[in-house]
């Protein structure tokens, strides 16, 4: 079993890395192979919109996208994780999720069977905002586990949302419990 993370913020240090991380480590002790993918990291072009794309074997742009959107496709469960901007997604989730537009037009559905969805504002938009990141989690019988975070100031220390962090643990809970079965759970 694994979980592939697609994290949205340019802040390694920040609170949606570091709640990202609370979640994966929580999966890892129960023995889930985990992997974060920070898209701020990676040379992810914008959809160029060739609306034939599934004549095409491979998308036009040869960029990162193509082997992360493999991953996210290929992983039992997926996290997608935003910072709020102007009260929505930020431009790095919004332009790798327009690239997901190639794998749908080629029947290859994402197989992940649960999802994590996190999203943190400053002050406000953070359930907005998880709306926006429920479009992309289109399965039917998937299941979702969301956290609305609010950082409050801008130079926050994430280690101090107590709050927070033990949401991220319990939605990486969840998600092992989800995979592996309630058994598992101790
Ligand atoms: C370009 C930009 C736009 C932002 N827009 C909002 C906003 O609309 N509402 C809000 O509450 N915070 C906003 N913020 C603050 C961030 O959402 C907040 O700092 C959050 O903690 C970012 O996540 P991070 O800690 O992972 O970087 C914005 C920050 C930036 C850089």
């Amino acid at each position: 079993m694994k979980v592939v993370a697609i994290g949205g913020s340019p802040r390694l240090q920040g609170h949606t890395n570091y709640l990202i991380d609370q979640a994966l480590n929580e999966l890892a002790s129960r023995g889930v192979e985990t992997e974060k993918i920070v898209l701020n990291e990676h040379k992810i072009g914008f959809c160029q919109a060739h609306l034939n794309c599934a004549s095409f074997s491979e998308c036009q742009q040869k960029d990162d996208a193509c082997w992360i959107l493999e991953k996210f496709r290929q992983a039992d469960g997926v996290i997608i994780a935003s910072p709020v901007y102007f009260g929505s997604i930020s431009a790095q989730i919004k332009a790798f999720m327009d690239r997901s537009f190639f794998i749908y037009m080629h029947g290859k559905r994402p197989q992940a069977k649960c999802a994590g969805l996190i999203a943190v504002a400053g002050r406000g938009g953070a359930e907005e905002t998880l709306k926006e990141l429920r479009k992309f989690v289109r399965a039917p019988d998937i299941k979702v586990f969301t956290i609305a975070g609010y950082s409050g100031r801008p130079d926050a220390d994430p280690k101090n949302q107590v709050e927070l962090i033990k949401q991220a643990k319990d939605m990486g809970r969840q998600m092992a419990d989800a995979l592996l079965g309630e058994a598992v759970r101790t």
